[in-house]
């Protein structure tokens, strides 16, 4: 069978990768891909939101399974398209990716549904959401333990975790007065601010079978010890200690069960990922949002350990039989990801930059080399975007994983490349 991939990133290099060594596949196609994608398979120049033009080519080509990486092109009804052409795609419904397109709708289920998250109030106008904070909390200068989302998508940009009340004030300016992020912030929701350690955790669902993964632990600030600026993560280990085998049972009972039960109820059932993004409290785990694809960097090394047939796993959630197949094998070693990036990133950055040194980090056992932003010019891999690679390894346990992907980063080198150096140190706390 034919697959196509969508998206252009590491988790979709891990995608083309895992689905490549499937003996149903026959070939791969990445739209538009990057220069890892297409070692597994052929990259299609394609945009990943260019729905009638994906469309038109996975009906010619005859695409046997369509995987969608990118939130975008699910919240614009990718997958509405696909199935209205009778063809198979792995991803949500425009309107059950809302769980992740609309925080509004997002906090709605979970209150409905009872699962465990941040107390939340909903605004439409600048005017109310600044005398709701200034009536809570009259004072300038105490400690204002609230959080300020944008309703819609803003590329990981529309939330501010506050402080202070003026923290709290200008994220309510830029959303609701200045409209930073469009119609993506015609509603806002102020919530509790929650303290703890973040983890991910992933279901694979067909909307009434339900598959989890094993944890994650993303690492989102950019430098070490989780100081300075928000990225899309510069790494990902699994699995993640500090959600153990109760904790992640719990997770199931009263977050993942109830949300897909709820979806389903509210009649636009969830089949695809759905990933969620949890605070581990002292009061417990609390959702703090929902995704419905894959993490960009888990998917890495939640691949990376996977040892059942993918291609399967997906092919029955599309097709509404995930309950026929056998639960998935992973290799009870751990992984780590290391994402190294450009000189400059999360802010502006220069691409075009010649990465050597990719053979050596490959030629190491237990590491794969997942690309993100790189492409090929002139037959020479160079940089195209912010987060460059994602260097992921195998080990007996965690340091061992930790120290085999940082030996297959230090053989690669570029311009201005660094990446953090404590990606799955957190697990040490654990007890790993
Ligand atoms: P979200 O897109 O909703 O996951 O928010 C992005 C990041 O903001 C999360 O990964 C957390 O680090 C932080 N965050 C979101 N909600 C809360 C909360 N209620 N309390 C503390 N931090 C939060
Ligand atoms: N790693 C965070 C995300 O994929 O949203």
């Amino acid at each position: 069978m034919k697959v196509l991939v969508i998206g252009g990133g590491g988790r979709e290099h891990a995608l083309a990768w895992k689905l490549a060594q499937s003996s149903h596949v026959e070939r791969v196609f990445v739209a538009p891909g990057n220069a890892g994608t297409a070692h597994h398979g052929e990259n299609v120049p394609i945009a990943a939101t260019d729905i009638d033009e994906l469309l038109a080519f996975a009906r010619e080509n005859r695409i046997g399974l369509t995987v969608v990486g990118p939130e975008a092109p699910l919240a614009a009804g990718i997958v509405d398209a696909f199935l209205e052409a009778k063809l198979r795609i792995f991803g949500p419904t425009r309107a059950a990716a809302r769980l992740e397109s609309s925080k509004v709708f997002c906090k709605n289920l979970l209150r409905q549904a009872d699962v465990p998250t941040a107390d939340y109030h909903v605004f439409r106008e600048a005017d109310a959401a600044e005398r709701f904070i200034r009536d809570r909390y009259p004072s300038a200068d105490e400690d204002v333990a609230v959080v300020i989302k944008a309703d819609g998508l803003a590329a990981g940009k529309g939330v501010t975790v506050c402080r202070n009340r003026q923290d709290a004030l200008d994220a309510i300016d830029r959303i609701a007065r200045k409209r930073q992020f469009g119609d993506a912030g015609s509603q806002l929701i102020i919530e509790e601010r929650f303290d703890g350690e973040e983890a991910s955790v992933l279901a694979i669902t067909d909307g009434r079978t339900i598959v989890t993964l094993p944890p994650c632990q993303d690492h989102k600030p950019a430098y070490d010890g989780d100081v300075g600026p928000n990225t899309g993560g510069m790494g990902a280990y699994s699995p993640a200690p500090l959600v153990d085998a109760d904790m992640l049972r719990y997770i199931e009972e009263r977050v993942i069960v109830p949300t897909i039960h709820a979806m389903k109820r509210g009649r636009h059932p969830l089949r695809g990922v759905l990933y969620a993004g949890l605070m581990i409290t002292h009061q417990g785990p609390k959702v703090l949002e929902y995704n419905v694809r894959f993490g960009d960097p888990e998917c890495q090394p939640l691949l990376m350990r996977l040892q059942s047939d993918l291609f399967e796993i997906l092919d029955a959630t599309a097709s509404g039989r995930l309950d026929e197949i056998a639960p998935p094998v992973w290799d009870p070693r751990p992984s780590v990801c290391v994402v190294m990036a450009s000189e400059g990133y999360p802010g502006s950055y220069q691409k075009g930059l010649p990465i050597r040194g990719l053979e050596d980090a490959a030629a190491l056992e237990n590491v794969q080399v997942f690309h993100a932003g790189t492409r090929e010019e002139d037959g020479q891999i160079v940089t195209a975007g912010g987060r460059v690679l994602g260097v992921t390894a195998l080990g007996e346990t965690i340091p061992a994983a930790k120290r085999r992907a940082y030996e297959a980063v230090r053989c690669i080198r570029w311009e201005g490349a660094w990446c953090r150096k404590d990606i799955s140190d957190k697990a040490l706390r654990h007890g790993d």
